[in-house]
């Protein structure tokens, strides 16, 4: 029996906290219906307690999309959770998502209540959620520093006043993979009630460890994950959604896991995220850089040019990379990955003349970055007239 997780998508809301990123309406509909297409299950739309735009935004997000449940934030106030119920009235699938400080650090310096009163504060918020929508999401924000006996409490609160959904965040990137596994196979056992719900794990980049921090929360139990396109969030960003949806695709099985999405569609939402949000995509990030499924160094194209899989274990086609396996040529190629290229470029060369035009390609790549194929044209033909 294999469980599926559930994919929330925050690109517009959590993502939407990067340092310069303001998505339009037009912007966060067409992503939206992207997510939506590929089959995403909770879309968070945004928060509309922000501003007017914003409540329009997710107003507009919630009209639009039909397929994907949509979820606007909400701090633990009345005020935000109606203005979340209301922009959500035209959703099919409407959730409430509301979020409270936990952390002795957060509650003294920034919400300066005590633990009594945000206990009793998460379960009459959820309350209110619940007399609005089924479906209440309820994050003790930096859960991950709380101290576990009151993070049990609240989280128990929290599922007595009829949460849906437990978000345990890892709200400033601070928890390692094994201690995130411990802390939340301790809230489990002191929350049985949490058997009943739907148990989710949010994870922010600090540390570079959010991937493996929610995959790591998936070993651990949680069947929701929160992620954005190309990790695109507060700081150093949240947990890149390509990164565990293919980590579940490809291991889920042997976690008994499963994710619903139509990956073949990742490569082109990263480019549209990249694009509305002015963030590039680094070359090297994983399955949608530029670079994923580039190969420079003689020994791995030599390898790939046999059996792809010895150096490329990725089926591109997979995350919809229509550039394919690629062969860059440089000064770090070897004769298997040049000749493959000439003989792909049309170019016949005799025994005699591979090895000079070789050592020609080679002088060049020592001067450039890598070598293009007019370059390689230019070459061969520099032989044939020597
Ligand atoms: O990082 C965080 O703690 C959040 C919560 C609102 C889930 O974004």
């Amino acid at each position: 029996m294999s469980d599926k997780i559930t994919i929330l998508d925050t690109t517009l809301r959590d993502g939407e906290q990067s340092a310069g990123v303001n998505f339009t309406r037009a912007d966060k509909l067409e992503i939206a219906r992207m997510l939506e297409a590929m089959r995403i299950d909770v879309i968070e739309a945004g928060f509309p307690a922000a501003s007017a735009a914003e409540f329009a935004n997710v107003q507009a997000v919630a009209k639009d999309v039909r397929g994907s449940a949509i979820c606007a934030l909400a701090r633990a106030v009345p005020e935000d959770i109606d203005a979340a119920t209301e922009a959500l009235k035209p959703a099919a699938e409407p959730r409430i998502h509301i979020f409270l400080n936990s952390s002795d650090t957060h509650l003294a310096h920034q919400l300066r209540k005590s633990r009594e009163d945000v206990r009793a504060l998460a379960g009459a918020m959820v309350q209110r959620a619940r007399t609005y929508v089924a479906d209440v999401e309820f994050s003790p924000m930096d859960a991950t520093r709380a101290d576990p006996d009151f993070l049990a409490e609240i989280v128990r609160t929290a599922i007595a006043a009829g949460a849906t959904t437990i978000n345990l965040p890892d709200t400033v990137g601070y928890v390692l993979p094994h201690r995130l596994h411990a802390m939340i196979l301790d809230v489990r056992a002191k929350v049985p009630e949490l058997g009943r719900v739907c148990l989710s794990f949010h994870g922010q980049d600090d540390l570079g460890l959010s991937t493996a921090n929610t995959l790591e929360a998936v070993r651990a139990g949680a069947r929701q994950v929160e992620l954005t396109v190309n990790g695109i969030g507060e700081r150093a960003g949240n947990t890149a959604l390509e990164e565990v949806v293919m980590a579940l695709r490809l291991h889920g099985p042997a976690l008994g896991v499963h994710v619903d999405v139509d990956t073949t569609k990742l490569a082109e939402l990263s480019q549209l995220v990249a694009a509305r949000s002015g963030m590039a995509v680094a070359p090297n990030k994983a399955l949608v850089g530029k670079n994923a499924f580039r190969h420079a160094s003689g020994i791995h194209q030599d390898g790939v040019l046999k059996k792809r899989e010895t150096f490329e274990w990725i089926d591109p086609a997979m995350v919809g990379n229509t550039r394919g396996t690629e062969i860059v040529l440089g000064k770090l190629s070897g004769r298997a990955g040049f000749l493959a290229r000439v003989r792909a470029l049309g170019v016949e060369l005799s025994k005699e003349r591979e090895e000079e035009t070789f050592a020609r390609f080679q002088a060049l790549a020592d001067q450039r970055p890598m070598v293009d194929d007019a370059e390689i044209r230019a070459i061969c033909r520099e032989g044939a007239h020597a």
